[in-house]
């Protein structure tokens, strides 16, 4: 874990309110899926803590990350405001990123502000040569981000409406496909994530969630984003031992 100046490269509107923003990142901190970063995010000195980002693509050879954000509130409203050439405050990689999948046809769910992660797991074991499915929810097809895939993805949208895709949400899609017989992993709305859990626990296959709690320090210090497992300590920090957990140790209430 590093803190420091990066370069902002570029800052693109994917649809009406979510962004891809790429910078330089060094070859030698290599963040994988799951992992994230946290950013100073000031516009006239607020807000003062740094915002957390899962990184959605990082190129080692060219030494370019990229994380795609949602427009929210103060922090992330001031990086719409960033332009290549800009320097971002930055500290990571930061926690932990997804395993390695024996599977070849692992199953990834994504939805919301989990696009990104999701979007570089499929991509980064795509490149391995595994043919994952990428299911990726919205609510109207308007609001579905542009998203680079490579060609072994197999991606699935859902949108709530209808409007593009299979009417209705990823866990829908899935049970509408019958039993589930590869690992789960999922990264958005916490609805979304107990849900995976629970068709895991039907049909008895792995399942590994990143969790996306509100965070202080990111750095394990605070103790602010813990969370309850069932394991004897009874809590987990999700900067520090997450993000990404398996679903069967946490408390789903
Ligand atoms: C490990 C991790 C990875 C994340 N990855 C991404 C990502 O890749 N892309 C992305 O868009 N966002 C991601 N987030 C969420 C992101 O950090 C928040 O959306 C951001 O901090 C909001 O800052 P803000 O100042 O714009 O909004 P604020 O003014 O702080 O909040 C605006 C609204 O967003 C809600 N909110 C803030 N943080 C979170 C959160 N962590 N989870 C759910 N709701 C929240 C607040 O409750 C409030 O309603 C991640 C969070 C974590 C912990
Ligand atoms: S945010 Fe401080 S311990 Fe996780």
């Amino acid at each position: 874990m590093d803190q420091f100046i990066t370069k902002v490269l570029q800052n693109k509107k994917i649809s009406p309110d979510y962004y891809e923003l790429s910078f330089t990142w060094p070859r030698n901190l290599a963040p994988k899926a799951g992992h994230f970063l946290t950013i100073r995010t000031l516009l006239n000195d607020d807000p003062i803590l740094r915002r957390p980002f899962a990184f959605s693509a990082f190129d080692k050879q060219n030494s370019t990350a990229s994380l795609i954000y949602q427009l929210r509130g103060k922090g992330t409203k001031a990086m719409t405001t960033l332009v290549p050439g800009e320097d971002l405050d930055v500290l990571g990689p930061l926690g932990g990123c997804f395993s390695d999948c024996d599977s070849h046809h692992p199953i990834i769910l994504g939805g919301g502000i989990g696009t990104g992660p999701m979007v570089y797991l499929a991509n980064q074991w795509a490149a391995q040569g595994k043919s994952p499915q990428l299911i990726l929810g919205y609510r109207s097809k308007q609001w579905i981000p542009q998203v680079e895939l490579h060609d072994n993805v197999d991606l699935i949208i859902t949108t709530d409406d209808g409007s593009q895709g299979f009417h209705g949400h990823g866990i829908s899609y899935l049970q509408s496909q019958g039993a589930v017989k590869y690992p789960l992993y999922a990264c958005g709305p916490q609805v979304m994530l107990k849900a995976c859990h629970e068709l895991s626990e039907k049909y008895q296959v792995p399942c590994y969630v990143s969790m996306e709690e509100l965070m202080a320090c990111g750095v394990g210090a605070c103790q602010g984003c813990a969370i309850e497992v069932n394991l004897p300590q009874k809590y987990l920090r999700v900067c520090k031992e997450g993000p990404v957990f398996e679903s069967r140790i946490l408390k789903w209430n």
